[in-house]
């Protein structure tokens, strides 16, 4: 069974769900603490709506401080709404998530707080640029993306797209720290409410210097880049893009394959000497059907499949969608789930077996299995990183056009009436799930700055095993996201909101 938009969430939830011991008398959820604007709504539903939440035992603040986490409004007017709040002087603004009513009535229906969705989301714009015209004081964006809200809605792609390129380019270069320089700029402005109108709206932002600057500058004045476009017609450029376009090349072969003065796909296939290792075979094999976008309707058949399959081997198996898609986004490269199981030890034998019922449905095109390498006793390590340690497996899946909502999408012209995706597979024990879910949920950039807020500001490693307190010298136990957060003394960031 599914739950949630394309999501699989956790069973038995409320088992590992905290209730912490609360000042207020009755207060179920303490991490959330509710504030309803009056403006639009009146005194009266006001009141009632407070009364309402309060008996199922939310906390309702009655005034607009910093330890408010949720405002919710009926205001439809966002300018006006935005206005009205900045004018409380709250520092934490930034950070609160504005909500409209609906979030407010799906909570009350469920009885806890929901996790919050585009569609709740207030839009608009957070004046929060400084403007030198008013003597407001105004909220400055955080340097570190796990302290911005970021949704798929970026205001500022014609920017951002710009700053991919540059980045790429560096990294195809080995400068990396220009590239991490333009994939930070790009990150800032994906987070900003609304487009970057003037170089002054971009100048005080954190990690846009001179050389984005004047990218930005060149694009305001005449809508692109003459350096982007140079490195979007330099031939190593594109040729490395195609090559590196193909599942299991990466920057080294690419590159090695540029050197010997090959140019297309047709050029590497003719070529005498060249060895495909065996991903590779099926990256040519299957490029048409996994070079295409992934749709939702798409992620969440196979999420349908594997569910299937994974509870046809054990009824307590949790299955969870992760990756892009659990941030909301509409298309991906691939999907991620996350397969585990609460007795200990039996996760990675779950998987093996997930992979031979997969096998025996004939749903399997390409399986690479990596065993699990994780050992607990040996964190932390000088190797707490991004790459993690669980068993895992990296398919390529043959799905059916009759199992996805609305047919497959795109290309069913050629009649095959299937196409072959990309699915990630990992299975952390289940005392590692918090940690996994966060890291595979990304994006990358998110992942990054939680690794490096946590070294920076918390004196603490991050990765997707733990969390380990340099201070106190012990690892920090954690059996949800929130929790991790809560260690870490950052506020709750939603997954739809961690596309930085
Ligand atoms: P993806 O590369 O799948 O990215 O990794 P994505 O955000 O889902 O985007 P698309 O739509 O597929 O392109 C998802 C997350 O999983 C982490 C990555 O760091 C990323 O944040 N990951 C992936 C790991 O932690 N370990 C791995 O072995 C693979
Ligand atoms: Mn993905």
């Amino acid at each position: 069974m599914l739950h949630g938009a394309v999501g699989f969430h956790i069973r038995r939830r409320s088992k590992m769900e905290k209730v912490p011991v609360s000042m207020h008398k009755d207060a179920k959820f303490e991490s959330v603490r509710l504030y309803l604007v009056e403006r639009k709504m009146g005194s009266s539903r006001r009141a009632f709506l407070t009364q309402l939440a309060r008996s199922k035992g939310f906390i309702v603040e009655d005034i607009l401080s910093d330890v408010v986490t949720h405002i919710v409004s009926e205001d439809c007017q966002a300018s006006s709404l935005w206005t009205w709040l900045e004018g409380h002087g709250v520092k934490t603004l930034p950070m609160m998530q504005v909500l409209d009513i609906t979030w407010f009535t799906d909570s009350m229906k469920q009885g806890k707080p929901v996790a919050v969705e585009p569609r709740h989301l207030i839009q608009g714009s957070l004046p929060m640029l400084p403007d030198a015209t008013t003597s407001t004081p105004v909220a400055k964006v955080s340097q570190y993306a796990c302290q911005r809200r970021t949704t798929t809605a970026n205001s500022n792609k014609i920017f951002t797209d710009a700053f991919e390129v540059l980045a790429e380019s560096y990294e195809f270069n080995e400068m990396e720290g220009q590239s991490l320089a333009f994939r930070r700029a790009a990150s800032v402005l994906r987070s900003l409410p609304s487009k970057i109108q003037s170089l002054r709206d971009a100048e005080s932002l954190p990690f846009l210097g001179k050389h984005s600057i004047a990218v930005i500058e060149e694009i305001l004045q005449c809508g692109f880049s003459m350096e982007v476009q140079k490195i979007l017609s330099n031939e190593r450029f594109k040729t490395l893009k195609l090559f590196m376009s193909v599942f299991g090349v990466g920057l080294k072969t690419a590159e090695k394959w540029y050197r010997k003065g090959l140019l297309s796909f047709s050029d590497i296939l003719a070529a005498p000497g060249i060895h495909l290792n065996r991903m590779q075979q099926n990256g040519f094999l299957h490029y048409g059907d996994i070079s295409r976008a992934v749709s939702k309707a798409e992620a969440q058949a196979l999420g349908n499949i594997i569910d299937e399959t994974v509870h046809a081997i054990t009824s307590d198996a949790l299955l969870t969608l992760t990756g892009g898609f659990r941030r909301g986004k509409d298309f991906g490269h691939d999907v991620d789930f996350i397969v585990t199981t609460p007795e200990m030890g039996k996760e990675e034998h779950l998987l093996t077996a997930v992979i031979e019922s997969l096998k025996h449905q004939g749903l399997i095109l390409y399986c690479d299995y990596r065993a699990s390498t994780f050992d607990m006793s040996r964190l932390p390590n000088h190797k707490f990183d991004a790459m993690d340690h669980f068993a895992k497996c990296f398919l390529i899946l043959r799905l059916d056009g009759s199992r996805v909502e609305g047919g497959l999408c795109g290309a069913e012209g050629d009649g095959r009436g299937w196409r072959a995706v990309r699915v990630d597979l990992v299975s952390p024990p289940m005392k590692q799930y918090a940690f996994t879910l966060l890291g595979w949920t990304g994006s990358k950039q998110f992942e990054r700055d939680l690794r490096r807020f946590a070294q920076k500001e918390r004196h603490m490693l991050l990765d997707n095993h733990a969390l380990y307190d340099k201070t106190k010298r012990e690892l920090l136990a954690a059996t949800t996201e929130q929790d991790i957060f809560a260690h870490l003394g950052l506020q709750y960031i939603e997954p739809c909101q961690r596309n930085a």
